[in-house]
């Protein structure tokens, strides 16, 4: 294995530091930097004065370099688009997750090998944009069947699996609601859990189609039972039970958080939950944007992520989001990166990536610009890429 050394890096970001409370540095700045990646880790990183020799040398010609986003919550398997919603809504029609079940019949129809290269083509799409973790969703199958095979095709480009079942209630179950609770806690959980690390549920009571706070513990509970670690998603439409649920279980994350009263703001700061803000959303649903500041300073842990999807939000850019939660939401830019990095890895439980550090694997993401500050003034140009490391 030869070793690469980086060079001619403007600004190296390592997110090494929380910078909630204006402290910048806290990031981990570090101008005129190098780094060597040896064997797809980062093997040594400082000054480019100090830098030490390399089989092969880089100059990046003054851009810079940050950790790859992490992109905590998407659903990328689904085929079929609902742009037609979206223009509704842009001139006044609401969403309610009654769109859903277009894409699930759009999925259903679709082959293993249609499906297949639509995810690795947003999953390229993503990289293109800086994101080298992305975490992705079921939920557009909604049968044992079709739910486990899209955790099939999801599994094959991440480790961050997330069975959705109850991502809303099919119209055949309108019904009986519960039958479907049933199917979704009984042999569907069987046949996903094999394939997946994490249950989510879409709890959202101000939804006909989505389910309620006792609804979803169970099948929050019941996916625990299995060995699935927990993620929802909470207060999207209106106030809800999502975010007090999702703490009392002790969820990874919990997702949206569009409507927080500040009960919930509490219970949030008070738990090792991450609220996942999903600005994205709020842009394409015309709610509300979420006020970040609030929640950081009642010492809320925040992270951001796209929740690519075809109905709420279809956008892969991790940068987009960045620059709509420093436009919209009161963050800083240096806390919108922490947000989009740390924060997202820890929304996923993961302490290895997420940072650029010695010894952690080199998931690095260029910039054609001096600093990472350019992410949210050049909001809409491709700036960000995956550094290719080997
Ligand atoms: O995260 N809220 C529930 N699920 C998705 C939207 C799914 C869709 O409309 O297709 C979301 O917003
Ligand atoms: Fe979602």
């Amino acid at each position: 294995m030869s070793t690469t050394l980086f060079t001619g890096i403007s600004e190296l970001v390592t997110s090494d530091g929380d910078p909630s409370g204006g402290d910048v540095e806290r990031l981990g700045i570090l101008t005129d930097a190098a780094v060597v990646v040896d064997d797809g880790r980062v093997a040594w990183l400082g000054p480019a004065a100090q830098a030490p020799a390399a089989d092969v040398r880089r100059d990046l010609g003054g851009r810079s370099v940050i950790p790859g986003f992490v992109d905590s919550h998407s659903h990328l398997v689904f085929a079929g688009d609902r742009a037609a919603e979206f223009v509704a809504r842009m001139t006044g029609a609401a969403y309610d997750g009654g769109g859903i079940k277009n894409t699930v019949d759009a999925t259903r129809a679709a082959t293993d090998d249609a499906l297949r290269a639509l995810v690795r083509h947003r999953v390229e799409e993503m990289r293109a944009q800086g994101t080298t973790t992305v975490e992705i969703k079921s939920g557009y199958g909604l049968t044992v069947e079709d739910e486990a095979r899209i955790l099939r095709i999801a599994a094959e480009v991440t480790p961050e699996v997330t069975f959705l079942g109850a991502h809303v209630v099919p119209p055949a179950y309108a019904g009986d609601r519960a039958a479907y609770v049933d199917l979704v806690t009984g042999p569907m959980l069987q046949a996903c859990a094999p394939h997946a690390r994490w249950v989510d549920v879409f709890c959202e009571p101000n939804s006909a189609h989505a389910f309620d706070g006792e609804e979803s513990r169970v099948v929050l509970e019941a996916g625990r039972a299995a060995g699935l670690d927990l993620r929802v998603h909470g207060n999207q439409l209106g106030p809800g039970p999502g975010v007090q649920l999702a703490v009392e279980l002790g969820a990874a994350s919990v997702d949206h958080c569009t409507f927080l009263s500040d009960d919930d703001v509490a219970a949030l700061a008070g738990s090792d939950t991450v609220a996942g803000l999903l600005p994205g959303v709020e842009y394409s649903t015309r709610m509300p944007y979420v006020d970040a500041r609030r929640l950081l300073a009642a010492g809320v842990q925040v992270a951001l992520a796209t929740d690519c999807n075809p109905g709420t939000c279809n956008t892969s850019s991790m940068p987009f989001v960045i620059a709509l939660a420093v436009r919209e939401m009161g963050m800083t830019p240096a806390e919108a990166l922490y947000a989009a990095t740390v924060m997202s890895a820890k929304s996923l439980r993961r302490a290895d990536i997420g940072r650029v550090r010695v010894g952690g694997p080199a998931d690095l993401a260029v910039l054609d610009a001096p600093s990472y500050l350019h992410l949210a003034y050049r909001p809409g140009v491709p700036i960000a890429s995956v550094l290719p490391t080997h």
